[in-house]
């Protein structure tokens, strides 16, 4: 039986009580966090940086799963490793060498994560695969939580996996945008094995985020 993995996203917790939320999905059986940081330049919205990151890091053992919104993103990469992140997930677009700042993220012995828009095509990391920790499928336009899944990339979630299998690679494939109690089981089916949620998780059942969560990974 496949064991889904289930990361948060903070963008839809209350800023105000970051502390308190990332402690309460850590006791609802999060399996990392999900933490979105967005640049208003990248994406347009504006989260929070770094230094809100190495605050938040002493208040919790789960891994920090960190989606970099940002660019240029190569010259940050230092401060979110050392704030704390544990995946460090960039866009291609945000950078103007890729393999370079994959290779950057390493030196700081931190998991590397690619994340692929709705329209950028898997051709755009299929030569670093065995590279990468993690692929980060958006579901979702990047910039806002609460938007509509996309069902087209479902067919990217299926072509990765058969990548994977086909050469034996082992990154993880992770899907970000929308994923709610509809939508999550033909994601699995496709071959996700971390679920990103920050609506659904936050909100559903009167915000009851243990039996949200729970809910994600029943299939
Ligand atoms: C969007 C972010 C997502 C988003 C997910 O740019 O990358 O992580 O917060 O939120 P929901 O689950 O509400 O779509
Ligand atoms: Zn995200």
């Amino acid at each position: 039986m496949k064991k889904i993995q289930i990361s948060p996203s903070i963008l839809s917790a209350d800023f105000s009580q970051l502390k308190n939320e990332i402690k309460r999905l850590e006791e609802a059986g999060a399996d990392m966090i999900h933490i979105d940081v967005m640049d208003g330049h990248f994406v347009p919205n504006l989260t929070i940086g770094s230094p809100v990151i190495k605050i938040l890091r002493k208040y919790t053992k789960l891994p920090f799963d960190v989606h970099l919104m940002i660019s240029p993103v190569h010259k940050y990469i230092g401060a979110y490793a050392d704030a704390g992140a544990d995946i460090i997930t960039i866009h291609p677009e945000a950078t103007d060498n890729l393999i370079n700042s994959i290779k950057h993220i390493r030196e700081f012995k931190k998991k590397v994560g690619v994340s692929l828009n709705p329209d950028t095509k898997i051709n755009v990391i299929t030569n670093l695969l065995d590279q990468i920790d993690l692929v980060l499928i958006m579901s979702v336009f990047p910039g806002f939580g609460g938007q509509k899944f996309m069902p087209e990339v479902i067919s990217k979630i299926e072509e990765l996996k058969k990548i994977k299998n086909q050469k034996n690679l082992n990154y993880e494939i992770e899907v970000d945008g929308g994923i709610n109690f509809t939508n999550y089981k033909s994601v699995i089916e496709a071959g996700a094995d971390i679920l990103v949620s920050g609506t659904t998780i936050f909100k559903e059942n009167n915000g009851d985020i243990k039996k949200n969560i729970d809910s994600l990974k029943l299939i």
